[in-house]
């Protein structure tokens, strides 16, 4: 099992990628926290200062900025500084009809979801390949990424992307030590529901919690595993487009979408 020394993980402010942020801190792993939310961030690095006496550094950009990959590499390495482990968690998608929601919100979600991501990967595979030191991605997908869903489909699409190219990517730095995790949670209890323009309809919830989801995927890493999909029902979920026919997967999502969630507006 792999261990690291200095992490660094977008989207660290909320959800899964601060629950990402507090296990690796309580495992002794020093961080770079991205998100834009400044207070946010520096609350938490106060907090994992305090209780864990790890260094964390904090880099409040927006990703889909033009210059944010290469602001995080500079400073990530700055005086020499290595990053063994990058968590690319940051991600976003309207739950909207396609032409109900404005371009310039999907464009925002390709920007964020796909090729931040990918200039990310980039940038510290080849920093992790010059240091040589036994290094792990995480790019955080989504079981959407193998059922195509009515109303999410840059979203659906985006995360798509996610998982074939990290599949790939994976299986190029085989031989390196550099492995590539791709993680496909389902429902998670995040903000992400209500950022995303949708509402639970039902108090019954099915939802994981961030902290098992980003537990499996550190877990998943540290074996050095292609792809990982946290909880038996998101396995299942996972699965079966996989036996369909797409025009059965998006019937089923449709009515499953339906029954447990609205659109907000
Ligand atoms: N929750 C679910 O049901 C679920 C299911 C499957 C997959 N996922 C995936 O899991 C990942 C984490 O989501 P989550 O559930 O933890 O949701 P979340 O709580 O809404 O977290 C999203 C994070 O991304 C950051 N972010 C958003 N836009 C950004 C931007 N332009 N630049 C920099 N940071 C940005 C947010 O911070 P700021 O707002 O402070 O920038 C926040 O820290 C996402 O990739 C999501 O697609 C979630």
């Amino acid at each position: 099992m792999r261990k690291y020394k200095r992490a660094i993980v977008t989207g660290a402010s909320t959800g899964i990628g601060e629950c990402f942020a507090r296990q690796l801190a309580s495992e002794g792993v020093n961080l770079i926290l991205v998100a834009r939310r400044i207070e946010l961030l520096q609350k938490l690095q106060l907090e994992l200062r305090q209780k864990f006496n790890v260094e964390v550094d904090i880099l409040p950009v927006d990703l889909t900025a033009d210059d944010a990959p290469e602001k995080l590499i500079q400073a990530a390495t700055l005086y020499g500084k290595t990053v063994d482990l990058l968590i690319n968690n940051a991600g976003n998608g309207a739950y909207r009809p396609f032409l109900k929601t404005p371009l310039n919100e999907h464009l925002q979600t390709i920007e964020l979801n796909l090729v931040s991501l990918t200039r990310l990967c980039h940038l510290f595979g080849n920093h992790m390949l010059t240091h040589g030191q036994p290094s792990s991605i995480i790019n955080v997908s989504s079981v959407a990424s193998y059922q195509p869903i009515p109303k999410f489909a840059v979203y659906c699409g985006s995360k798509c992307f996610v998982r074939v190219f990290s599949e790939i990517f994976h299986y190029e730095m085989k031989k390196t030590n550099v492995s590539v995790t791709c993680l496909c949670p389902g429902g998670t209890a995040t903000d992400f529901l209500t950022t995303n323009n949708q509402k639970m309809k039902t108090s019954l919830s099915v939802l994981q919690s961030a902290e098992e989801v980003a537990a499996t995927g550190l877990k998943a890493a540290k074996r050095g595993k292609r792809v990982v999909v946290p909880g038996l029902l998101n396995k299942f979920q996972a699965f079966l487009p996989r036996l369909l026919p797409n025009f059965i997967n998006l019937q089923i999502a449709k009515i499953g979408m339906e029954l447990a969630i609205d659109e907000k507006n």
